[in-house]
């Protein structure tokens, strides 16, 4: 025992440091020269700061700098510093973005910065399931109230505006779920401006390539990154950008900080990797999907599409205005209802059969059977969710084969 105490002892002389010392520390005594060509992933949980009159500043936000991967890390900093630039392209506003470690994060953690007790949400009736059931939640823990309403019918919307008075933020997604809608961003924006509440939009399903709801009146814009801005579904990621820099860079910041939603730096990786492809993997969905759309409009066994770039979809002209393409997903009506369309589902060999959207490959889904199961048959119907609706959410990959995989499946 003696012996090797010794012996540990004569190689810290030799070295300048113990055994242990060696192993568990990272060598920052040198400087490496090194200028990799992307930017790697910082898996640290932590910075070291070079003064404690630095590591104050940092944590006083007095200059940038990270403090801990909760608050922020170089990952999540550069997705935001390009998502900003992306929603605020050819516009004249500065806007502020973080990312979240899911989209459902990014919406919880703009209600905590911005809802009080006894504020009212003003709801678009057909959004995302999560986001009803989280606005559900939220607003009864915390004692406010949510109400849904047809965001296509203006009169009805500035009537309840103007018959509440505690209406904070009105709340839209589009394009929507399952069945495609589009709404007017221009005008809902209008309206939430003359009733000084503030704006939401999700805008997941177009990604910032194809809308700018910021351009339209909105206050924030939010995406679940999980879906096209990732684009490979390899990770979760959610986005909140916003008009009011100090309001996000100070008060949901803070939110964020506390609660730790931020996206972890593998996730934000990779999530900066897939943005790198966005334009032109939108632009592929958009022409695969119209390719798809106009196929399933001449099959006999389908009764509707639901796909915005059709002529004949009675928002096509309001999404030709408001995007720069149609997207990426489509849902049509099987004639023989949910029979035909719980066929197909087993049917389909090329498509995969998930729920998810927004990766480069084809994704189909039945929502009487799947996503919608749990809602009853008369909601189902009051949004359009017939028995027979496939939504679909079109790939990049050779449309003939997409095309080939639906013919079989069809038969
Ligand atoms: C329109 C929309 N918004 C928000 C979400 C939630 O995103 P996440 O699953 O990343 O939390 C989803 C998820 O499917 C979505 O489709």
């Amino acid at each position: 025992m003696e012996k090797s105490k010794n012996k540990l002892k004569s190689q810290k002389t030799k070295q300048g440091a113990g055994f242990d010392s060696i192993t568990s520390r990272d060598s920052f005594d040198k400087e490496i020269k090194v200028l990799p060509h992307t930017l790697p992933i910082y898996t640290t949980s932590t910075f070291i700061y070079e003064s404690p009159e630095i590591a104050q500043q940092i944590f006083g936000r007095k200059i940038d700098g990270f403090a801990y991967s909760r608050f922020s890390h170089p990952n999540a900093q550069l997705v935001e510093e390009k998502l900003e630039k992306m929603e605020t392209f050819g516009l004249d506003i500065k806007a502020k973005a973080l990312v979240f470690s899911t989209g459902m994060t990014a919406i919880s953690n703009l209600f905590q910065s911005l809802l009080r007790p006894g504020d009212c949400i003003i709801a678009q009736g057909n959004i995302y399931g999560t986001s009803v059931d989280y606005f559900s939640h939220f607003t009864e823990v915390y004692k406010m109230e949510v109400v849904y309403a047809d965001f296509k019918n203006l009169n009805e919307l500035e009537d309840l505006l103007k018959s509440r008075k505690n209406v904070k933020l009105l709340y839209a997604e589009t394009p929507s779920n399952p069945t495609i809608s589009c709404y007017d961003l221009g005008a809902l924006g209008k309206l939430a401006a003359k009733y000084k509440v503030k704006f939401a939009v999700d805008s997941t399903f177009a990604s910032p390539y194809l809308q700018q709801p910021l351009k339209y009146g909105a206050d924030f814009v939010i995406h679940s990154a999980t879906k096209y801005l990732n684009g490979h579904g390899t990770a979760l990621g959610g986005i909140l950008v916003g008009r009011d820099y100090e309001f996000m860079n100070k008060n949901v910041w803070k939110v964020r900080k506390i609660s730790g939603g931020i996206c972890s730096a593998f996730d934000s990786w990779q999530l900066n990797n897939g943005m790198k492809t966005l334009s032109l993997r939108m632009d592929k969905h958009s022409a695969n999907s119209l390719a798809v759309a106009k196929y399933l409009q001449s099959h006999p066994a389908v009764k509707e599409v639901h796909y915005l770039g059709l002529k004949d979809h009675p928002d096509h002209s309001l999404a030709k205005r408001q995007m720069k393409n149609f997207g990426g997903v489509l849902a049509f009506d099987l004639k023989n209802g949910y029979k035909a369309g719980y066929k197909l589902m087993k049917k389909i060999k090329f498509c995969h059969l998930t729920a998810s959207l927004g990766t480069i490959d084809t994704l189909v889904q039945h929502p009487a059977s799947m996503s919608h199961s749990f809602v009853s048959k008369e909601q189902r119907e009051k949004y359009g969710i017939t028995e027979g609706l496939v939504r679909m959410s079109v790939g990049i990959e050779n449309v003939e084969d997409i095309i080939g995989d639906l013919e079989q499946a069809l038969k």
